[in-house]
C-alpha cells in the first residue's frame, strides 16, 4: 500500500488552491490527505471547502489575540518556551524586518509568538508531516517554524506565493507584477525560513502578459498555474524527492555568494 502523507493546510481566504489539494488527494493524483485546515480569519470561505469535505477546521482569530495584548500584559499571555531575545537575534541575522524602533520589534514578536502558540495547540491534534500555505497571509516567525521543523535539515513548510520570486515579494504579488509592466508574470513554491518569501524555491510556472491583460486576467492566469503546480511540489514531497543544500558561488570578484536550494531527485 502506498504511504499517504499528512498534509495540514493553513489559510486565510478562498482556498482556491485548497481546493485543488482537497480534489487531486480525493482522485488520488497525490499520495496525500489532508488533515486539518486552519485559518487566522474566521469567514475565510475556504473553511466551508474544507468542511464540506468533513476535514477537521480550527481558527486562531489573530485580530481577537491582537485585541487581547491591547488590554492584557504582553507577559501573562506569551507562551512560557518564548525567548523574546532569540527571536530578536534571529531576526537581525536574516530577517530584518524594518521595525522603527525596538519596542515595536518586541511587540510584533511577542503577539506573533501569542498566536503562533494558539495555531501550534490546535495543529496538535492532526499529526502532519508537511504543512502548506495556500493563501496564509501572516508571516510566521522563528517561534513556529523552528517548532515545525523540528529537522533543520527537511523543512516542511511550503508557502505559494503569486510572483516570480525573488521578485515582488510580499502580499500583491500579482498586483505589483503587473503594475511594474512585466511581460512574464508567474508563481512560486518554496520552502519557508525566516524570511518574508526567501526560502529554497522549490517550482515556478511563468506566463505570459499581454497587452489586452488586466490585474484580474493576470490573477485567473496565475491561480491556475499554482493549482498545477503546488500539486506538483506536493508529489515531489511526498516521493521523498526533495533536498535542501547549501550551495556556494564564487563571482568574478571573488566574492562568495551562499544561498540554500532545493535539489530534485529523478
Ligand atoms: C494565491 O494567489 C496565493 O498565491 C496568494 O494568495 C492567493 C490565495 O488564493 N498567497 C499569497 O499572496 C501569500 N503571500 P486561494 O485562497 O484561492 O488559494
Amino acid at each position: 500500500m502506498v504511504h499517504k502523507i499528512r498534509v495540514g493546510v493553513l489559510i486565510s481566504g478562498g482556498g482556491s488552491n485548497l481546493q485543488a489539494i482537497i480534489d487531486a488527494s480525493k482522485s488520488k493524483e497525490i499520495d496525500a490527505r489532508v488533515v486539518f485546515v486552519g485559518s487566522d480569519n474566521p469567514d475565510a470561505y475556504g473553511l466551508k471547502r474544507a468542511q464540506q469535505h468533513g476535514i477537521p477546521t480550527f481558527v486562531v482569530d489573530y485580530q481577537t489575540i491582537k485585541k487581547e495584548t491591547s488590554v492584557r500584559s504582553l507577559e501573562d499571555l506569551v507562551p512560557k518556551d518564548f525567548e523574546l531575545q532569540t527571536c530578536l537575534q534571529q531576526n537581525d541575522q536574516g530577517l530584518s524586518l524594518p521595525f522603527s524602533d525596538r519596542i515595536k520589534a518586541e511587540r510584533y514578536f511577542c503577539t506573533r509568538a501569542i498566536f503562533e502558540a494558539a495555531l501550534l495547540r490546535e495543529m496538535a491534534a492532526g499529526p502532519f508531516d508537511l504543512l502548506v500555505l495556500a493563501g496564509f497571509m501572516r508571516m510566521l516567525t522563528p517561534y513556529f517554524i523552528d517548532r515545525v521543523n523540528t529537522d533543520p535539515s527537511q523543512p516542511r513548510i511550503m508557502n505559494i506565493h503569486p510572483a516570480l520570486l525573488p521578485s515582488f515579494p510580499g502580499v500583491d504579488g500579482y498586483g505589483d507584477t503587473y503594475r511594474y509592466g512585466c511581460k512574464v508574470g508567474g508563481c512560486t513554491v518554496h520552502f519557508v525560513d525566516y524570511g518574508e518569501d526567501t526560502g529554497p524555491i522549490i517550482g515556478q510556472k511563468a506566463f505570459e502578459i499581454t497587452h489586452d491583460d488586466t490585474i484580474d486576467t493576470v490573477r485567473d492566469k496565475g491561480l491556475k498555474l499554482e493549482w498545477q503546480l503546488y500539486l506538483e511540489c506536493i508529489r515531489f514531497f511526498a516521493a521523498g524527492r526533495l533536498r535542501v543544500v547549501p550551495r556556494t558561488y564564487t563571482l568574478e570578484n571573488g566574492a562568495e555568494f551562499r544561498r540554500k536550494i532545493v535539489e530534485i531527485a529523478t
